[in-house]
């Protein structure tokens, strides 16, 4: 029960990440909002101002506070280029991906405050880190996100609040079942994430067991975090074992 007695708001919770994450913060004792366009607990669009704030009040007015925060609804925009992504593209992806957590830092932490902290999260992506994990716009929102933890977390200095991000690399939800029902469609889902050394792809449950970590109190320093948990993607250049004359372990 590493949760026990917190109040918690997670965006994005009638799929994937979010919603294994609803599972297991419930799990761990604590009172979990789940918000999402529909099919969650409440209906909330995560890059409304007015609706991220309608829904932080109502939870903390509801359960009497607001311990965690995480921030994490997402869209992809597909896989177009910068060529051909429109401005139209741009700032949706952007008011989703980036303004959606900004906006959830603006007005969890308020709540917090009252409690003495609290942890704020968003959704990051390795494609925040580098090119090549996704579209042009999406891209951009996700590097946007990973400076975001770090203001949010400067400029609630002495609040006790922490603001972090989780950088996830290759999960099967809904946002990559394209990817998943073409590979498997073509025989290649060995392909899927075999660039990382871990060989694979990952599941919802390894992102919102970091989503946990951050939440409790065992995370109580860290702060202002891009958190990566991508199978170690990102932690090397491209490298052919084989052709340096290498095989693996
Ligand atoms: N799946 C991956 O490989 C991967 C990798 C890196 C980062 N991410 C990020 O993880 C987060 C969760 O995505 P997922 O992979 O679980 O995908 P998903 O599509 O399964 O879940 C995303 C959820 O966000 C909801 N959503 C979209 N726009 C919304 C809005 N305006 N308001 C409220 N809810 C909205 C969707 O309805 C959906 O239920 C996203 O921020 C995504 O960018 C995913």
């Amino acid at each position: 029960m590493r949760l026990e007695g917190k109040v918690a708001i997670v965006t994005g919770a009638a799929s994937g990440i979010g919603k294994a994450t609803v599972d297991l913060f419930r799990k761990e004792g604590a009172t979990v909002v789940g918000a999402d366009l529909k099919g969650a607990d409440v209906e909330c669009d995560a890059g409304s101002e007015a609706a991220v704030k309608a829904l932080i009040d109502e939870v903390a007015d509801k359960h009497g506070g607001l311990d965690i925060m995480f921030a994490n609804a997402g869209i992809s925009g597909g896989l177009a280029s910068m060529f051909e992504q429109t401005e139209d593209d741009w700032t949706e992806i952007l008011r989703v991906n980036t303004i959606g957590p900004a906006m959830a830092i603006k007005h969890a932490a308020p709540h917090m405050q009252k409690r003495g902290g609290g942890s704020i999260i968003a959704t990051a992506s390795v494609a925040g880190l580098r090119s090549g994990a996704g579209g042009a716009a999406y891209t951009a929102s996700k590097a946007a996100v990973i400076n975001l933890v770090k203001i949010g977390a400067q400029q609630l200095t002495g609040s006790n609040i922490r603001v972090n991000a989780i950088c996830p690399g290759l999960i099967e939800t809904g946002m990559t079942e394209f990817v998943y029902e073409r590979a498997r469609a073509k025989g290649i889902e060995d392909k899927l994430g075999h660039l990382n050394p871990m060989k694979r792809g990952g599941e919802p449950i390894e992102i919102a067991n970091a989503a946990l970590f951050l939440a409790s109190d065992e995370a109580s320093y860290v702060n202002g975090h891009a958190l990566v948990v991508d199978g170690g993607l990102s932690s090397s250049h491209p490298f052919n074992l084989q052709a340096y004359g290498r095989t693996a372990i």
